[in-house]
Formats: C-alpha cells, structure tokens, sequence
C-alpha cells in the first residue's frame, strides 16, 4: 500500500512511521519546511520514546519519506490520511478544522484512481460529510471514499499504544473501502486487534465519546479523592477497591491534580459544543469540564495549608510542568493552573522539568527555572511534585532537607508514601490519603 500522511504533528508523524513499520510505503507531508527539514536530517521534532529508532530504521529501510510538496504524493496513494490539527477555536471552544479543511481542499485535485480519504484527526461527529462535499465540489470527477479513522494513542506511549491498540474504529460506507482499511492494519487484525467497522458518523463520536469517559473517570476519582480526605479514607484503596470490579475496571483511576493536555480539555469542551448544538446537552461532561478546571486552581490551597495557609513572599519549588510524564508537551497542563494560582497569591516560583522547559519557558512568567530538584528546592519552603516522572521516584530526601528552607513536600501524584517521607523530617502532604 502506499500511504500518505498529510501533517506531521503528534499523531501524524507517530501513525505515518508505524504504517511505514509494518512495511507499507509512508509519504509524510508538512506544510512546516524547518519540521521537514529536520525529519528528513533524521531530527525528531517531539518527544516520544522510541520514536526517533523507529523513524531512523524506516527512513533507511527507504519505506518512509517526507515532503513539503503534496500533489504527488497525494497523485499515487492508495490511502490519504488528515492528520492535522484541529485545537480549540478562540471564543467558542468548538474544534477549528480550518486545517482538516484546507487539507481536504488540498488533496482534491490531486487524487488519481480510486484512494481512500482517512480523518484520523479528532473532529467533530459530520466532519467527513463536509471533507466529502469540499473534495468532491473540488473535484467532482474524483474516485474517492471519506472514511473516519480515530487514533486512541497516548501521548508517551504512542508506538506501543499504536502497534498494540485495544481496537481499531473505522467508520466507513463501501466494501471496497473496507478492503483496503483491512490491508492498511493487516498486522494488528493478524495480531488480533479487533477492527470495528461502523458508520462514519458513529465513528467519529466514539473517538469523543471515549475521551469524555475517561475525563469523566479520572474527574470521578479526583472527587472521591477530595471525599476521602474528608472522611479519613485512602482513594488508592478505593480506586483498586472499585477497579477490581471488571464492569468498573482499574484504569485512569489514579486521582491528582486535575487532567491536561492537548486531548481531555479540547475534546470534552468540543463534545459539549456538538451536543448543545444538537440540542442534546451532556450535562455529565459539562460538568466533568468545569470541575476540572476549578481542580487545577485549587491545588494552590493544598500548597498553601502545606506551608501554614500563606504562601505569600514563600519560594515554591515545582518539580514537572509537563501534563504527564515522558513528552515534552505543556499544552493545557495542570502545571500552568497551579503555578499561575501560586503566583496569584504572592508565591515565588521556581520550577524544573526533565523534557517541558523549552515550551515552558515560553509560556510561564516570572518563574525561575533551574536544572534539577535540588536547585529548585535551595531555600524553598514546600516542593510540590505535579508531574510524576520517574526520576522524581527517588529523590536524595537528606539532601532535599539540607537545601530547603522548611522540609515540606506536596505530593500531587501520590507517588510516596507518608512514613517513608516523614521519617526523614519532612511534612507530607498528598491527595486524598491519610498515610
Ligand atoms: C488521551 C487518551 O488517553 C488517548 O487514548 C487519546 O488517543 C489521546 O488522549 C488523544 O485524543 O489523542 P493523552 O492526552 O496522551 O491521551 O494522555 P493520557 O495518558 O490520557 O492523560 C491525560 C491526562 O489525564 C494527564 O494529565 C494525566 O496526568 C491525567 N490522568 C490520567 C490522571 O490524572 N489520572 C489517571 O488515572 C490517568
């Protein structure tokens, strides 16, 4: 099959080289020529473990390319992915897919022979509808079928995510489209990946409707988590308490400070956008949204009782800015919440992440970076932990205590344990647990 991905972002890049992987003939096409340069050099523009192998072997293995130039291979492909991005419109919070149109107008006059049109972005339930009539007003004698393709890969674990997903969603109209869907996975359907082929639109809302869940679960936890705290229980005893139960499951339980990055917060603001316009209202989701947006704010109130309830004039030291561990991306991280709250309350910041400083800086004021936990923590009064990398597993408490200004550290990922942290003369405080 020969495959092209228009957009090299996150998902386009990750996709392109995995399709490449499994030995088809991968174009990967970017409007960015420094982002192109830079692949074509063998530099890989994100953060993703293993990624940048994985680029390497099948660049050499001459399976996959990239290009600023789109009408060829756009002319010999089999498959068309649009793979751009579609983030929160200014003002309205719908998705903008000005970029998923442009492209389809793009393609349009270069398709040749019968190709199928794939939108593995997320966008909203009807894209594909609108995809089809742009490329076929464009185009009108065009062989073509719109199919949605949703991607369920997370962000750090993209290539095993991609590789071994719990199910593939197709949605589609015609057999001849089928039968190519299942060449393009055909190692994940021989691996037993099952393929689900539905409508397109239905397709489309599941890639929504799954985010929502998950939002809606974590949001869940965080609630019982603050319950918790309340009434003298352990959420993590309650989070594998109610996982055991297979109908509930142990997944995206684990409570902190709030959900980010570059899906939840877009796609669940997008969802509750289309259901209002279709006067269907989600009203869980809506809520799941502005529970969560408080959440990240009130983490600052967790930071200040830690100290003795003022943080004002107080040096803070922020260990992960990034929305989770392994990536560098910042994008609607809880870290920007918090630290902004902070600050709000007359808190001096300083702050280090492993891969996220270079998009931190650009987007945190007056904040002090530094290059590890240790030199933020000289002279701070709390270490606050809100991304749980594994190098913050292990910190040097002794050192920590000789650094810092009061031993003090907030946990917002529970990855310590009360006793352990304690008995090296620190406080401790976590989310929702007594110990
Ligand atoms: C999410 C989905 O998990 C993917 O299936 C989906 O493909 C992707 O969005 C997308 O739409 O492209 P991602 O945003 O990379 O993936 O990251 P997650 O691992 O889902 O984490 C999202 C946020 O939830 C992070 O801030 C994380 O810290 C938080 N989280 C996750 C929790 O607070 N608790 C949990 O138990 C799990």
């Amino acid at each position: 099959m020969i495959i092209t991905v228009i957009g090299s972002g996150y998902v386009g890049l990750v996709s392109g080289t995995c399709f490449a992987d499994f030995g088809h003939e991968v174009i990967c096409v970017d409007k960015a020529e420094d982002k192109i340069e830079k692949l074509k050099n063998g530099e890989i523009p994100i953060y993703e473990p293993g990624l940048e192998e994985l680029v390497a072997s099948n660049v050499k293995a001459g399976r996959l390319s990239f290009t600023t130039e789109l009408a060829e291979p756009v002319c010999k492909a089999d498959v068309v992915f649009i793979a751009v991005g579609t983030p929160s419109r200014r003002g309205d919070g719908h998705a903008d897919l000005s970029y998923v149109y442009a492209a389809a107008e793009e393609i349009a006059s270069s398709l040749d022979g019968f190709t199928v049109v794939v939108t593995k972005s997320t966008v909203p339930v009807g894209t594909g509808d609108e995809v089809e009539r742009i490329i076929r007003q464009t185009n009108p004698d065009a062989d073509f079928e719109v199919v949605s393709n949703p991607e369920f890969l997370r962000e750090g674990a993209a290539i095993s995510d991609f590789k071994r997903p719990d199910r593939i969603v197709v949605g589609l109209s015609s057999e001849r489209a089928k039968a190519v869907m299942t060449e393009v996975y055909r190692p994940l359907y021989l691996n037993h990946s099952p393929l689900l082929f539905t409508s397109r639109r239905t397709s489309e809302l599941i890639k929504y409707a799954g985010n929502a869940f998950l939002a809606m679960k974590i949001t869940f936890i965080n609630e019982i988590a603050d319950l918790s705290e309340a009434v003298g229980a352990n959420v993590q005893d309650v989070a594998r308490g109610i996982g055991l139960d297979n109908r509930i499951g142990s997944k995206f339980l684990n409570a902190g400070p709030g959900y980010g990055g570059s899906c939840f917060p877009k796609d669940t603001l997008a969802l509750v956008k289309t259901a209002q316009d279709n006067s269907s209202p989600v009203r869980l989701i809506e809520t799941t949204c502005s529970i969560n947006d408080q959440r990240k704010r009130s983490m600052s109130k967790k930071v200040a009782a830690a100290v003795g309830g003022e943080v004002r004039g107080k040096k803070i030291a922020v260990l992960g800015l990034t929305f989770k561990p392994n990536t560098d991306d910042m994008r609607d991280s809880p870290a920007l919440s918090i630290v902004q709250a902070l600050q709000d309350k007359g808190a001096d910041i300083h702050a280090y992440d492993p891969e996220g400083m270079e998009a931190a800086v650009e987007l945190m004021d007056d904040v002090t970076f530094g290059s590890n936990a240790y030199e933020i923590a000289k002279d701070a009064h709390a270490l606050v932990i809100v991304t749980e990398w594994d190098a913050f597993r292990v910190l040097d408490f002794g050192r920590l205590k000789e650094e810092m200004a009061s031993p003090v550290l907030v946990d917002l990922r529970n990855i310590y344990g009360k006793d352990e942290v304690e008995k090296h003369g620190f406080s401790y405080t976590c989310i929702g647990r007594p110990d």
